[in-house]
């Protein structure tokens, strides 16, 4: 590097090392960073739902029509196959499917709540990413996963056979790609994070994401035709930043330096499902900012999770927009599970919360930053939850004695287990039923 572009980048190094928010300051200075900023904003509107209870309604009327008549401990789900266990609607729609590797791109339908309609790479090519290094960040080997996830044109990328990833710095991804671990054992761990920054149309499915750790920016390429210099990254696993249509699937995501997925920005349009999430204190963040009311248009679904062990507070921590938590699996936390500020709307339906034995962790719900006379006018509602061990949910909302009864019922939360019994990314294997 010339020595002045050096000094340059010693410079922003100082820089964001004092000014933690120093990364925007960049990113704003630079037309590229406006432009998509801007191009998020429009995307955002367009998919913002303005009735989210027809979606929630729509999850749980789709979800019941799927399992109808199967007993909720019975095999196949209406696909008398014995090697195929899909136990949800998201895994029926193409887990049972022996050509499931001919018709990787079948899962592009399956996303379902607000993330519903993301189709990720399903326009694009095959990119097989061979090898595991990231050694480049400006120019990116072909045949990485960082050359894969730049390109212009949308890509379903896929791993011919299993690695592990240590990204140098965060991997910044572009518009229109599926990940797809489908066939191999894929973990991105011990280095820096994924981001979606105002991008659109992202699937990730089946990767281990674990010990993420903070890294030091630097100069980054984030598309073809562009890189900058970026400050140093947080930490999280996934980080979804001012981006829509992200569909987060049967990944499993532990021990992170910042949170295990933050949604931050005015992202909308967002499901994760599948997912087993372990031993973490902050594990997913659903807006940063109590000043920020642009993250009212976060919509989120949050199905089929399974939070698991060592886990401690924030499944999630929401503030300002719609979240729809349905049919998870609460096992273990230490302080709470749901919490948040700034009146987030929160629909809790058919969730099993199974409480901790410290006495003192026994309420599913934490509200922050409000007393209750502010408070007991946040729509929080539970719906059908199964509370084991002690575990209470305290709901507010206008309404809250007597919750709407138009809405869908969910799936009851004593088929959660079943419902949530293949979280995490699966093993797939060729001509067979996954
Ligand atoms: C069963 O699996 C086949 C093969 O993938 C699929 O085409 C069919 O739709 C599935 N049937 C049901 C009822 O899920
Ligand atoms: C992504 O796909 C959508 C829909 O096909 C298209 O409108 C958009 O331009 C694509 N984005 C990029 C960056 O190519």
């Amino acid at each position: 590097m010339e020595a002045s572009k050096f000094s340059l980048l010693f410079f922003y190094v100082v820089c964001l090392a004092i000014f933690p928010s120093f990364n925007a300051t960049i990113e704003h200075s630079d037309p590229v960073w406006q432009r998509r900023s801007k191009e998020a904003r429009d995307s955002a509107k367009r998919s913002y739902k303005p009735n989210p209870i027809k979606v929630t309604d729509e999850f749980n009327t789709h979800v019941n029509s799927a399992l109808k008549g199967s007993k909720s401990t019975r095999r196949g789900l209406g696909n008398k196959s014995k090697s195929c266990e899909a136990t949800n609607p998201i895994d029926q729609c193409w887990r049972c499917d022996p050509n499931w590797e001919k018709n990787r791109k079948k899962l592009a339908d399956c996303a379902l709540g607000f993330g519903h309609g993301t189709t990720g790479g399903k326009d694009g090519k095959i990119y097989e990413v061979t090898d595991h290094t990231d050694d480049n960040l400006v120019t990116p080997k072909p045949g990485t996963l960082r050359h894969a996830v730049i390109q212009k044109e949308p890509l379903w990328i896929i791993f011919p056979r299993s690695m592990q990833i240590e990204l140098k710095a965060e991997l910044l991804l572009t518009d229109n790609k599926t990940i797809d671990t489908r066939g191999a054992n894929v973990h991105i761990s011990n280095g820096a994070q994924i981001t979606m920054q105002y991008v659109n149309n992202i699937i990730i499915h089946g990767l281990h994401v674990h010990n993420i750790k903070r890294k030091a920016g630097g100069l980054i390429r984030d598309s073809m035709s562009h890189y900058g210099v970026r400050a140093m990254s947080d930490g999280d696993g996934i980080s979804i930043f001012g981006s829509t249509h992200i569909w987060i699937d049967h990944v499993s995501l532990t021990n992170c330096d910042d949170g295990l997925i933050d949604v931050v920005s005015a992202s909308t349009a967002i499901t994760i499902s599948n997912c087993h999430l372990t031993k973490h204190n902050d594990v997913l963040l659903f807006g940063a900012s109590d000043t920020f009311s642009g993250d009212k248009i976060m919509q989120v679904t949050l199905a089929f999770n399974h939070f698991g062990k060592g886990l401690v507070q924030r499944m999630p921590r929401c503030r300002w927009g719609f979240f729809h938590v349905v049919n998870n699996d609460y096992t273990h936390w230490l302080m709470y599970a749901i919490g948040g500020s700034q009146h987030p709307t929160i629909i809790s339906q058919g969730n099993r919360f199974v409480a901790p034995n410290d006495r003192n962790a026994k309420e599913v719900t934490k509200r922050d930053y409000a007393p209750a006379s502010v408070w007991k006018n946040w729509d929080w509602r539970s719906e059908g939850d199964l509370l084991m061990n002690g575990a209470f949910f305290v709901e507010s909302g206008k309404d809250v004695k007597n919750a709407p009864k138009t809405d869908i019922k969910a799936r009851p939360a004593s088929e959660v287990s079943h419902l949530t019994r293949y979280a995490g990314p699966l093993k797939c294997i060729p001509n067979k039923p996954c």
